[in-house]
């Protein structure tokens, strides 16, 4: 049987599969949350559901391709409707300034769901609790031009952090992020202004991306044991 944590993933991910429209065009996340809306995005459109997928990683564009979704590039459309993307983690304290600021990027796709997600109408999240906290305090992924991956690594210490360039299984050296660049995990402790740390760090120069997602996200289905709860920002 599915496990407890997987179910909870599909909830949220089904959840926000049903938002998808006719005539819509989807941005696709990363993650296994989000594969669980692109399988029944898939089987929507072979139910006779007309959208385009924009994916956002190597992953989800194989996961896309194997559901059998169309998929189109930014280039070609005037604008993306609703965005489906996962988090590693999410401010849930609806008192706090942060609520729904995002750190993304713990498989290392967080630039490409970064304008996606941006350029969309609507960005949902998809969650399942453990991704929920009263601030972030997870270590911020950063991707960096592989040449400046020591200055960029100077810099986060001088603000504060301490990064760890992201290592690869399977091989011997660092993680290579789909467009060719390396991640350097920034652990900054509990992060009380996430805004203010998002704007330095965008800042530092042959940082490509970082993972904090301030103000992007309108709405977090969090799938649960029993079904979704929802938040909106
Ligand atoms: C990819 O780089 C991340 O931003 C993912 O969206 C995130 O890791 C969520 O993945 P899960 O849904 O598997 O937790």
């Amino acid at each position: 049987t599915e496990g407890g944590a997987d179910a909870a993933k599909r909830r949220a991910g089904e959840r926000a599969a049903e938002e998808v429209e006719g005539g819509f065009v989807v941005g696709l996340g990363t993650g296994s949350t989000t594969a669980h809306a692109i399988e029944a995005i898939g089987r929507a459109v072979d139910d006779g559901l007309d959208v385009r997928g924009i994916p956002t990683s190597f992953q989800s564009r194989q996961l896309a391709l194997e559901a059998g979704i169309p998929l189109t590039t930014l280039d070609a459309v005037e604008g993306i409707d609703l965005s489906i993307d996962g988090a590693d983690q999410v401010v849930d304290d609806a008192d706090a300034a942060a609520f729904g600021t995002l750190i993304k990027g713990g498989g290392a796709a967080h630039a490409r769901e970064k304008f996606v997600d941006a350029a969309a109408d609507r960005f949902v999240v998809v969650a399942d609790p453990s991704k929920l906290a009263a601030r972030l305090e997870r270590p911020v992924p950063v991707e960096v031009l592989p040449d400046a991956h020591t200055v960029v690594a100077d810099r986060v210490g001088d603000l504060g952090g301490e990064p760890t360039l992201r290592s690869a299984e399977g091989k011997d050296g660092p993680v290579v992020t789909d467009n060719g660049n390396l991640v350097l995990d920034c652990e900054f402790g509990p992060i009380d202004d996430p805004e203010t740390l998002a704007a330095r760090l965008s800042r530092v120069p042959g940082i490509v991306e970082h993972g904090i997602f301030v103000d992007l996200a309108d709405t977090t289905y969090v799938g649960t044991d029993d079904g979704v709860e929802e938040r909106q920002y």
